[in-house]
């Protein structure tokens, strides 16, 4: 059957569909020899011969799916200029390789989900799936009842109000509180700014929880597989994403 390209090769497991547009457009992709660089074409995994930067892509790889417990002092891409270790460098015994599902700072531990299941990492890092994710954050000072209303209903970033956002004091010390704050988006930073703009700057952030995924006891730097039920929910999480209209390429 026939099936967008971006779809497959997502599927694939090589990149994320974003990605596979940006290779697509990039002229990186061949079906049967033939450089395909137009955004809506087709193509059947069962029949083509379809090549991603050359190599030859297995439709329907197999998939896999991990929670890690990501310690602070780990950057989230799989590449880093600066040489500090990569959450990759965490994972070890796997055949697939797998990519981080959305960023979390270099300085923020917690839940990081990993897949080579491109077409869910797509719908779960649309803007419009607004997938729930819980953070706990040390800040400085104790926010009264207004900082914490002001969080829960949306602070301008870049002079756009965030989501309204579920806020709650979890403990207080003598200089700083603990607060949980649950986001339905994933601006860049947003936690870190957030509590900036009202005035208690985070000096520890770690993330609980990711849709149904929950960080539990995971020890700081391992990762689990994901149970079935686990994959089913998050699939059911990420909303199908509404596709822009294909782009055309100038030659078509
Ligand atoms: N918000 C932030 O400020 N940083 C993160 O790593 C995640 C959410």
């Amino acid at each position: 059957m026939e099936e967008r390209l971006q779809k497959i090769i997502a599927r694939a497991g090589v990149a994320s569909r974003r990605k596979a547009e940006a290779l697509i457009l990039a002229g990186e992709v061949r079906v049967n020899g033939r450089v395909v660089a137009e955004l809506g074409s087709k193509a059947d995994p069962a029949r083509d011969q379809i090549r991603v930067s050359g190599r030859l892509i297995v439709a329907d790889a197999p998939r896999s799916y991990l929670l890690l417990h990501k310690p602070a002092g780990y950057v989230t891409t799989t590449h880093d200029p600066e040489g500090r270790p990569t959450v990759l460098d965490l994972i070890h015994g796997m055949k697939e390789r797998v990519y981080p599902v959305g960023r979390l700072d270099w300085d923020t531990s917690g839940l990081l989900l990993l897949t080579n299941d491109g077409e869910l990492t797509h719908r779960l890092t649309h803007p419009s799936s607004q997938v729930p994710r819980t953070y706990q954050a040390k800040v400085e000072g104790i926010p009264d009842p207004a900082a914490l209303q002001k969080l829960a209903r949306g602070v301008p970033l870049e002079g756009k109000p965030t989501l309204p956002a579920k806020v709650r004091l979890l403990r207080k010390g003598p200089r700083h509180a603990w607060i949980e704050i649950t986001l339905t988006e994933g601006r860049h930073r947003q936690v870190r700014r957030m509590a900036e703009a009202v005035g208690h700057p985070v000096l520890k952030l770690h993330r609980v929880a990711l849709g149904p995924l929950a960080l539990g006891s995971l020890l700081p730097g391992r990762f689990r597989f994901l149970h079935e039920k686990e994959i089913k929910r998050l699939w059911a999480m990420g909303r199908p994403a509404k596709r822009q209209p294909a782009r055309r390429s100038a030659r078509s």
